[in-house]
């Protein structure tokens, strides 16, 4: 009886094992093939502002040197310190190779195979097409190199471990470029492209799940829970009418940081036009506005676009 029971028991526990190798082994990787791209630097450094690289990258509390390293990012997962991406060789990007670069922004992978934490938006990033990246790389090569050497994460056990994420890409990790919706106009579409990609609208207005994942269900309808505790509101088409929007008004504010009330925008969103929208152009705003203002309008009509 004894013998019985501690067989089911070793049974019990190499299945559990077999299926957490099986669930944590890495995701197939769908490496980027950039041979035969020339880079713009004017059209790198443009999505680089769209993107909102220099946000997160510069610590700009502490007035620290462009894109040498960010400040402190609470989340409920831990304290992250984005890393120096200026060209640097040790502390930066110097001796990385645009295939890396590639790999960092749309898989989430390091040059050493290692996963990157989502905190880096590379769930949006994956929606660059091979071009925008070889514009990107080709305007961070212009980006004189800094020394600073950025503190690691502290994670709270068991976030520290990479291995992990494997879990969390193969759930919740969509992998590849923006796939454009031939059942809508092309303002739509570059709307779409912009607000789930590069502008990441929808990183802070979308609530996620516990595990940190976007609940699409709920696009754009807001959450209680944004980047560093903030309320973010929704901003969905249907309710952004109720609040008195419109898409002028949207592209307007997304450029000035005025609210249709006359009301600047706070905290975060102030930053988002500071550091991204402010810097992008008329057809831009306008596209990322005909974008969001039909989210929740027309169910059956609306696409999810990148994550
Ligand atoms: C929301 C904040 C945020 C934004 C916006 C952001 N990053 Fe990052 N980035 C991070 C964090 C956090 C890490 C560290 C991830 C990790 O260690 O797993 C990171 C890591 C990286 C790395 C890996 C560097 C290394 O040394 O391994 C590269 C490259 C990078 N980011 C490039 C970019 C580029 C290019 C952009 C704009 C297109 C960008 N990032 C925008 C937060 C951000
Ligand atoms: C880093 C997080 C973040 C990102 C990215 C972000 N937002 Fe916001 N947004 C916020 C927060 C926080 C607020 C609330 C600001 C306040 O309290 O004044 C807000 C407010 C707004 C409002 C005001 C809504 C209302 O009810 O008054 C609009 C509109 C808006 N955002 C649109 C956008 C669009 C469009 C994008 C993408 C281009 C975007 N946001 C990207 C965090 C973000």
């Amino acid at each position: 009886m004894r013998s019985k029971l501690f067989a089911v028991l070793i049974v019990t526990v190499l299945t559990g094992a077999a299926v957490a190798v099986y669930f944590l082994r890495p995701v197939e990787r769908q490496i980027r093939d950039l041979a035969g791209f020339e880079g713009d630097v004017n059209r790198g450094a443009y999505l680089a502002r769209a993107s909102g690289c220099f946000g997160c990258h510069t610590d700009s509390r502490k007035k620290g040197p462009v894109l040498a390293g960010g400040g402190a990012m609470k989340t409920p997962f831990g304290t992250f310190y984005p890393p120096n991406i200026t060209t640097h060789p040790e502390d930066g990007l110097g001796a990385w190779t645009r295939d890396q670069f590639a790999a960092a922004l749309t898989e989430g992978i390091g040059p050493d195979g290692q996963n990157y934490y989502p905190a880096f938006i590379y769930p949006h990033y994956t929606a660059f097409s091979d071009q925008d990246i070889a514009d990107l790389w080709a305007a961070f090569r212009t980006v004189p190199p800094v020394q600073n050497s950025v503190p690691g994460h502290d994670l709270p056990f068991p976030f520290g471990f990479r291995f992990l994420l494997n879990g969390w890409k193969r759930l919740f990790f969509d992998q590849g470029a923006f796939k454009p919706d031939p059942a809508q106009s092309p303002e739509w579409n570059r709307g779409a492209y912009l607000a789930t990609g590069p502008t990441h609208c929808v990183a802070c207005h979308t609530p996620r799940n516990i595990f940190g994942a976007h609940d699409y269900a709920h696009d754009l309808k807001g959450t209680a829970d944004g980047p560093n505790g903030e309320k973010v509101p929704a901003i969905s088409g249907d309710e952004l009418r109720k609040k008195g929007w419109s898409k002028k008004a949207l592209a307007f504010a997304l450029r000035t940081g005025i609210m249709p009330d006359g009301d600047a925008f706070g905290g975060t969103m102030g930053e988002v036009v500071q550091d991204s929208t402010r810097w992008l152009n008329n057809a831009d705003l306008d596209a990322i506005a005909e974008y969001v203002m039909s989210v929740g309008v027309d169910a059956g009509k609306i696409k999810k676009g990148a994550n």
